[in-house]
């Protein structure tokens, strides 16, 4: 049966939205354009809120029992309501056909991809800026682009970055290195003396990135911008790492014999959390013309753990920057910064002019810096969280789950049945079965993690060796979700 097939025929015992009673009917309240379900909804906002936010209450309550992940169970379609069912109605609807569908994702022992959690303060941000909905694109009306760049600031001082990164709110990583390739790509023309924004790719010619263990966003990045995915050339590593051997990333620039190219670092790697010695890679810029994008995407955490921050050491040197922020920042999806040290190019690759708009002065208008022109005022979440926890009580996040990544690192290396694939440098754990790890194998190891309930990770092929990962970036796991976890994992294997 395919899985569209399939439709809910029992759901969860879910926290009801309206504690059970049914919706009320929608009333003609007013006259013309006040009546309706719109016009009821606008005279009961107050309780209608509160209905929301103790259904959300509840949710939060129970995001420790709900199941990590689950496997699509479609609900029976529904087509386009005509006069609509009113707030309370929608979510009676919602709690009934779509919420027992959904996953723990900001729960504890949801290990998959890297996953951040929303931190309270986080989550207050998110509902204001839906509450205030602010365009901060343009600084015409309000001051919320001035929010966002008082959030930057803190951010670039989180991770040590030196004054000179200028940065602005993307959606995710993937923009963020799409942002700074596309900043790159305006950099080679300036050396070629042509300019891509105004001209085109094509004045370019041949590109060449250079890159050890790229992400795939920054692939696909290549693809967006017309540089095209065989423009990524992809160097050697160190042995047995994911990090770049930087004397054959100087051989291949050496080979360019002076033409100007892309380097991507990365700085912690999706599998095993390896990272490119980014001082290292600045340095060959003494003698090889390259602008220097660091993928970040959650290593740049790494500077918030005194233990750790050696990982990122030379990160301010990086001609612009990735940072995703839905993961270890663990605000909601979507947010992640870029910074860049030449903002001048960035404006000439992104700015939008129009009459009802400001021109870029300078203190540009945030719609000159991104793709996006108008857009959530996503740094609303970050600048709350920041606020209220500050960098010590995000540093304890980082600290914590690196710890638990140790701790789940240890459980699984003392079991017979499983080995880890790399050493636990930060919080990613990397391992496979012990015996013939095979796709199937492991894939059958990971469907039942995700049945039980308990944990969701994610499988991987790692040195082409079939693996799973689990991922440690939320700040509501604990020991005691570190504990069931390796349980799990033993089960699961006996059970095998
Ligand atoms: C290193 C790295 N770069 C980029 C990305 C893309 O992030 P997003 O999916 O938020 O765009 C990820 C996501 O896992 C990542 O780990």
């Amino acid at each position: 049966m395919d899985a569209s097939d399939k439709t809910v025929t029992s759901h969860a015992p879910g926290p009801s939205p309206t504690g059970g009673h049914p919706p009320e009917t929608p009333q003609a309240t007013g006259t013309g354009r006040e009546r309706g379900t719109l016009g009821t909804d606008r005279d009961h906002l107050p309780e209608l809120l509160e209905a929301t936010r103790a259904y959300a209450a509840r949710l939060l309550a129970g995001l420790g029992d709900r199941a990590a992940a689950r496997t699509p169970v479609r609900p029976a379609p529904a087509s386009l309501p005509e006069a609509g069912v009113g707030l309370r109605g929608a979510l009676e609807e919602f709690a009934r056909r779509w919420e027992p569908g959904f996953a723990a994702g900001a729960g504890p022992r949801y290990l998959g991809f890297v996953t951040g959690g929303v931190t309270p303060a986080a989550l207050a941000g998110d509902w204001l800026t839906g509450t205030l909905d602010q365009n901060p694109t343009s600084g015409l009306d309000s001051l919320a682009p001035d929010l966002e760049r008082e959030t930057v600031g803190w951010l670039r001082d989180l991770f040590g970055l030196p004054p000179e990164h200028e940065g602005a709110f993307v959606s995710g990583a993937t923009l963020s290195n799409l942002t700074g390739l596309a900043i790159a790509r305006e950099w080679l023309g300036e050396r070629r003396g042509v300019s891509v924004a105004e001209e085109g790719v094509a004045v370019l010619g041949p590109v060449t990135v250079l890159s050890g263990s790229p992400h795939s966003s920054t692939v696909k990045s290549l693809s967006m911008l017309g540089l095209g995915r065989s423009a990524l050339r992809r160097v050697s590593l160190l042995p047995g790492r994911e990090a770049v051997d930087v004397a054959r990333l100087a051989e291949e620039l050496d080979r360019l014999d002076g033409a100007p190219a892309i380097v991507v670092a990365n700085s912690g790697t999706v599998n095993t959390v390896d990272f490119d010695d980014l001082r290292a890679i600045a340095a060959l810029r003494e003698h090889h013309p390259f602008w220097l994008h660091v993928d970040a995407a959650f290593g740049a955490f790494a500077a918030l753990s005194p233990e750790h921050a050696h990982l990122v050491a030379g990160l301010g040197e990086a001609d612009s920057v990735c940072v995703d922020l839905h993961k270890w920042l663990n605000v909601p999806y979507d947010s992640a910064v870029q910074f860049t040290r030449r903002r001048d190019l960035q404006i000439r690759v992104f700015q939008n002019s129009a009459a009802y708009l400001t021109p870029v002065g300078d203190v540009p208008d945030l719609v000159h810096l991104t793709p996006e022109n108008s857009r959530r005022l996503r740094a609303l979440a970050a600048w709350f969280t920041l606020a209220a926890y500050g960098r010590e009580g995000h540093a304890e996040i980082v600290r914590h789950d690196i710890a638990l990544a140790a701790a789940l690192g240890e459980r699984i290396a003392a079991m017979p049945a499983y080995r880890l694939l790399a050493p636990v440098r930060l919080n990613v754990v990397c391992f496979t079965l012990a015996s013939s790890p095979t796709t199937a194998g492991i894939a059958e190891v990971a469907e039942a993690i995700t049945e039980s309930g308990e944990a969701f990770l994610t499988p991987t092929v790692h040195e082409g060796v079939p693996a799973l990962r689990a991922a440690f970036s939320n700040w509501r796991t604990t020991e005691s979700d570190v504990d069931r976890i390796a349980k799990l994992l033993q089960e699961v294997v006996n059970r095998a």
